[in-house]
């Protein structure tokens, strides 16, 4: 999780300062995946870093302070230059400069590295280490005290000096001869330390410093007894990406190859932007490969594409973590694939992909399939972007929920002049619905508010597709290794499409050989990527990290999966009917309960100073408690809980007094007559109430008029928690304002977690 960013000059003169602004600009798009720290590296005699912890306006400021004091001239035009920068969310080390990125390779920065993911072998885990070498200690102890005949100490380790070497012992010796060549064998293969054995020393916490300090020791063997280097800069980082493990996406810049730039991925999102300059007519060579049939360091073959070779042309490259910090440029980008090493030098872009995915240790010598790359087309406008008149980007997308579903929705929902005509079409899975009909379950996993989506839609996917439905937070998925079957569908939620542990919870639905289904809404991110069929719910970037439009887009999308997989039975007929008379009228009834936006300011200013909030729901709506309180925690960091009320009287009803605050969600459906009794047993606890309750209902869901009251639009119970759901966004969002934090980023956190 972060963003990296890079910029490249080719042909086409740029001052520094402009150099500068679109390095900033990038990071400001990006910001929203990571903002605890942030760097730059551009160019003057030799490369040049700038970190600073913080915000990126923090980084702009400083850098255009140490720029005036080191008396560098921002006016100087480069007709190519490259540079690279980074916005942080920091998985090792604190947020600090020495940890922010560029990391480097040391003095005189011949390697630097922009990094997003997390390296797993950078060094041996500690715990382990000090284990093993405890053991070491001691049994050095006892050879020494047994060999040397030494009474007091073989004593003290075995309480009896008559205790002589036995059979058992010489198991244990040999074990612990195994185990000390074991710690010897980790600890050579642990990047860092094998580095620090040969010389290097480290400055940050960072997984990402052994990166540069790696490609410098590749560069220099490969040197090693040579007047000028002979290895190119993609020779040094596919070496590096041969001992890499772990998730990363990079981009290397070096003074050894002025004005290139390298970038590789293996699970983290990278994507290229191309910005031809107009007057040109290029032809761009897609897809054409050319066999370099060479090998580094008995390294993995690989494959040379001349993607882009339109040598002298003037143009502008971009790489980064996503299309928001491109589209402002070029529209015309290309989707770096896992194990793709990208090499822009003199004009040209290079694709060189390793044979085998994992390019590791050379094993294989297969032929490769021919890779088909083609420029995609960005969809998005840089207005859906920016806040508009918005003050904040979660302020804009919860206002632009009729918009977003109406999106989600369009071309999906048939309505033709009979009742038979009013069907669903769900283009990307037409062909699977048999498969999923004949599933022995299906199985939701996601995280977050990915996975509270896929909760408040569980209830009607059980009614339609008669088949047990099942929820799994992708992390707890991982953790237990829980049964997944051949015969099981598994339905993978997430926004970004990016959640490492979603991901991993996929992969490992794939070896379990189950149909995998992506539900996202990031065009060609790795979850739509690796599925086997899906549904782009279409809500629009949404860049408060607070995820607020893409969780209804999510509810409707899973209603609307709902309904396919149902099919035309007759029997649910009329039922499947009101609802999709219920989703074409979604977007107007979530345009009403819009308007208690000033209520829900006023209802966060009484609770402006609470500790805590506890929501309660049940049924469809036990969703929209946890999302609810979700939102409210994430965003006010304010302690809230989203529970399911029949658990009430089980445990949480100990917390109810005078002092508490509740909120209960009490709109019409089935479990509405239980949800009156939740609401007496709480008054009768002196509970300070808070009733969501359908528009008119106030008197049933409150008799006396205790308490206070959010009524909101009735519609199908089944879309209920789209309607519900946004007076508690709205009521985090006002609360957040009022209590003085950054509502778009909130502390710790960042939009995608691409580390496990
Ligand atoms: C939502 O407000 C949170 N930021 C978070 O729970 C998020 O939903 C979760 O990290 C999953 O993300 P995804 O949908 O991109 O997979
Ligand atoms: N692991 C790197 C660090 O901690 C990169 C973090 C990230 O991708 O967010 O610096």
């Amino acid at each position: 999780m972060c963003g990296i960013f890079a910029y490249l000059n080719y042909n086409v003169n740029r001052e520094r300062r402009f150099i500068l602004q679109i390095l900033f600009n990038g990071l400001r798009r990006l910001e929203y995946r990571g903002y605890d720290s942030a760097g730059v590296s551009i160019d003057h005699n030799k490369p040049l870093v700038f970190r600073q912890e913080g915000n990126i306006e923090s980084l702009v400021k400083s850098v255009y302070q140490e720029a005036d004091a080191m008396g560098l001239d921002l006016e100087e035009s480069f007709c190519v230059h490259a540079g690279i920068a980074h916005t942080r969310w920091a998985t090792h080390g604190e947020p600090a400069p020495r940890n922010s990125h560029p990391q480097t390779s040391g003095d005189g920065n011949e390697f630097l590295v922009v990094h997003n993911g997390v390296i797993t072998n950078y060094q041996a885990d500690k715990a382990v280490s000090y284990f093993r070498l405890a053991h070491y200690v001691r049994f050095s102890l006892f050879l020494f005290a047994y060999w040397y005949q030494f009474p007091p100490l073989y004593t003290l380790l075995f309480g009896d000096w008559n205790v002589r070497l036995a059979g058992q012992d010489v198991v244990v010796l040999v074990l612990t001869v195994a185990q000390l060549i074991g710690l010897l064998v980790v600890m050579a293969m642990v990047l860092r330390e094998t580095l620090i054995r040969h010389g290097f020393t480290f400055e940050s916490e960072t997984d990402t410093e052994v990166i540069p300090k790696l490609a410098k020791f590749v560069f220099d063997k490969a040197n090693e007894g040579e007047g000028s280097h002979t290895v190119t800069f993609s020779e040094v980082v596919l070496e590096v990406m041969r001992h890499l493990e772990g998730a990363y996406a990079l981009i290397f810049k070096s003074p050894h190859y002025p004005n290139e730039l390298i970038a590789c991925k293996r699970g983290s999102p990278l994507l290229l932007g191309v910005k031809l300059h107009a007057s040109v007519n290029i032809s761009l060579q897609l897809g054409f490969y050319q066999e370099l049939n060479e090998e580094f360091n008995s390294g993995p073959t690989f494959h040379d594409s001349k993607f882009l070779s339109n040598n002298d042309h003037p143009k502008e490259l971009f790489l980064s973590s996503d299309a928001h910090a491109i589209v402002e440029h070029t529209k015309k980008v290309l989707v770096i694939e896992d194990g793709e090493v990208v090499h822009l030098k003199d004009g040209n872009v290079s694709i060189l992909k390793f044979d085998n995915d994992k390019g590791r240790h050379g094993g294989s010598h297969s032929r490769p399939a021919s890779v088909q790359r083609a420029l995609s087309v960005l969809e998005m406008e840089v207005e859906q972007i920016n806040k508009g008149n918005y003050e904040h980007y979660m302020q804009k997308e919860i206002h632009e929920q009729p918009e977003s579903l109406k999106t989600t929705m369009s071309g999906r929902l048939i309505r033709g002049g009979s009742c038979k005509s009013k069907t669903v079409l769900l283009g990307g899975l037409k062909d699977h619905f048999k498969t999923i009909r004949r599933s022995r379950r299906i199985v939701f996993i996601g995280c977050g508010t990915s996975y509270n989506a896929a909760l408040a839609a569980r209830p009607i996917l059980e009614e339609l597709s008669g088949v047990p439905v099942t929820m799994e937070i992708a992390s707890d998925l991982l953790d237990r290794q829980g049964p997944i079957y051949r015969e099981d569908t598994a339905v993978f939620v997430s926004q970004s499409g990016e959640t490492a542990d979603t991901l991993h919870a996929l992969e490992y639905a794939l070896e379990n050989g189950a149909l995998c289904v992506g539900i996202t809404n990031t065009v060609g991110s790795a979850i739509a990527r690796h599925t086997h069929c899906g549904v782009h719910i279409n809500a629009g970037a949404e860049i408060g990290v607070a995820s607020t439009k893409a969780y209804t887009s999510q509810i409707v999308v899973m209603a609307m999966l709902a309904l396919a997989i149902g099919g035309d039975a007759i029997s649910s007929q009329t039922r499947r009917e009101a609802i999709i008379d219920g989703l074409f009228d979604l977007p107007n009834k979530v345009r009403e309960v819009l308007k208690l936006d000033q209520e829900m300011k006023d209802l966060a200013k009484l609770l402006i100073a609470e500790q805590s909030l506890l929501v309660f729901g049940r049924g469809y709506n036990y969703a929209t408690a946890l999302e609810g309180a979700l939102k409210v925690k994430e965003v006010a960091l304010m302690h809230s809980e989203g529970m399911l009320a029949g658990e009430m009287k089980h445990g949480p009803l100990a917390l109810v007094d005078e002092n508490l605050t509740i909120i209960v969600i009490a709109t019409r459906d089935s479990c509405f007559s239980k949800q009156q009794s939740v609401i007496q047993q709480l008054h009768a606890r002196k509970g300070r109430l808070i009733v969501m309750c359908s528009k008119g209902d106030a008197v049933s869901a409150c008799p006396g008029g205790f308490g206070r009251v959010i009524e909101v639009p009735q519609v199908e119970d089944c879309l209920q928690p789209v309607i519900n759901i946004v007076p508690l966004q709205l009521l985090a969002y006002h609360l957040t304002v009022l209590r003085g934090y950054n509502v778009d980023q909130p502390r710790n956190l960042a939009k995608s977690v691409t580390t496990q």
